[in-house]
């Protein structure tokens, strides 16, 4: 008898079942549909510590809110935030005229040091060619996942050598330089009138599935009885240590460090915002859950997906919430107001149901009630659920059309916020 399917065709099936669903997603269930949320109770942003009343100022929210969910982020969520460490050293490795003539482009090992040793990363940077002492320029900085080479085809770019996810031996290789090219649009954003660094997330922590990655982290310049050692707060520390390389910079302006982040680096994004509060402004990028999305509408990945799939990025006490969201004793709404009154951004992408665009948006439409007693009066609702239709307001919001990604239409909507709120004009 005839074959029906041929072999070919069964393998390519299931390869396309794979690409569009992630695994993980195939071995829990997960739920798509709106009208099977859970019931939930959303914690209140207003409600007073001791639930009695809500509160009506920015103070209160500032005196008693803010520490409160600040203690739950870092006791129940992420771990703790690290310290600064003793010494950080900034060597610039590298300095070149780049882009035509049009950018400086550099390269910053940042040493940092502790009580139990050192330990170097490598951030990337291209800033304005007239960014000076008198002129100096807002700046980007956000986290990559391939390596610094792989944001760019220039080849003065250092190779990492720190170990790397989905590559043969989990070493960084020459042709995939250039690899990512298309999240890093570094000349649309210099032209701009906008620096920009990055720099490799796994320099800071190694995103290792099943193997343990704080031994090469960050962590280990610090006590090694540290009671948690998690990758998210090891990553939003390494952008931290970027923020202090740009305060040695007269070409940047400190003021205005706007940071982004894509993912499992939007969520890091978000965590930076809330921990240091010298980020200016706050981009979460197709965050998703324990990102933006509200954890209690279990929509797409939930608490307990990924605590069972990606267990260290994220506090131990994190896993008392599986299956449980509405026990938590905050949603992320309650992170996105931490940035308050620095203005934050959620962005999302139609066909990224996995991070639920909707509960992304529901998020900061709550947190904006944070914002509004700080006097902010252009605040999103649920209306500006519409693709490419972008939200610039006291916050910024857009839905892109597309899949999970960080693309030029993204960043090019980062840049027309930036422009709103530090006053550059549109180049
Ligand atoms: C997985 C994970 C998400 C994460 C994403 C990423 O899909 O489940 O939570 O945001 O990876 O970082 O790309």
């Amino acid at each position: 008898m005839k074959k029906l399917y041929s072999p070919k065709l069964i393998v390519a099936a299931m390869f396309a079942v794979f690409a569009a669903f992630p695994l993980c997603a195939q071995k829990f269930k997960v739920n798509y549909d709106e009208s099977k949320i859970p019931a939930y109770q959303l914690p209140n942003i207003l409600k007073k510590a001791d639930g009695q009343g809500e509160i009506s100022t920015s103070l209160e929210w500032l005196d008693s809110s803010r520490p409160r969910i600040l203690s739950v982020l870092e006791n129940e969520f992420y771990g703790r935030k690290l310290p600064r460490p003793a010494k950080t050293e900034f060597e610039v490795v590298d300095e070149a005229d780049v882009l035509n003539g049009a950018a400086v482009r550099k390269q910053v090992k940042i040493t940092v040091s502790d009580i139990a040793g050192s330990h170097s990363f490598t951030m990337l940077m291209y800033a304005p060619k007239s960014a000076s002492k008198g002129n100096p320029v807002p700046a980007f900085i956000a986290l990559n996942f391939k390596g610094n080479h792989a944001t760019s085809d220039d080849k003065e770019i250092l190779i990492t050598k720190a170990w790397m996810r989905g590559v043969k031996g989990n070493k960084a290789r020459e042709e995939d330089r250039g690899a990512a090219k298309k999240r890093w649009p570094f000349e649309e954003i210099v032209k701009r009138g906008y620096a920009i660094a990055t720099i490799y997330y796994g320099e800071i922590y190694p995103d290792k599935e099943k193997l343990d990655g704080t031994p090469e982290s960050v962590y280990r310049i610090f006590d090694s009885n540290a009671v948690e050692m998690p990758s998210i707060a090891a990553w939003s520390w390494g952008l931290s240590r970027g923020i202090d390389a740009f305060e040695t910079m007269p070409e940047i302006d400190s003021n205005k460090i706007f940071v982004v982040g894509h993912s499992r680096l939007g969520k890091t994004s978000l965590l930076t915002g809330a921990y240091d509060k010298r980020v200016a402004i706050c981009a979460s990028n197709d965050s998703g859950c324990m990102g933006a999305a509200i954890s209690r509408r279990a929509y797409g990945e939930t608490v307990d997906i990924i605590t069972t799939q990606f267990p260290f990025w994220f506090s131990k006490n994190l896993n008392k919430y599986k299956n449980a969201e509405n026990s938590m004793p905050i949603d992320q709404h309650q992170l996105l107001a931490m940035l308050a009154p620095r203005p934050v951004y959620v962005a999302s992408a139609t066909e990224d149901k996995w991070a639920d665009p909707k509960g992304e948006l529901m998020a900061l439409v709550e947190a904006a009630k944070i914002y509004k007693l700080f006097g902010a009066k252009e605040l999103p609702t649920m209306d500006n659920f519409v693709p490419e239709k972008p939200f610039h307001g006291d916050v910024g919001y857009h839905l892109r059309v597309g899949k999970h990604d960080l693309t030029v239409y993204d960043w090019m909507n980062y840049c027309d916020f930036a422009d709103k709120h530090f006053g550059q004009s549109k180049k």
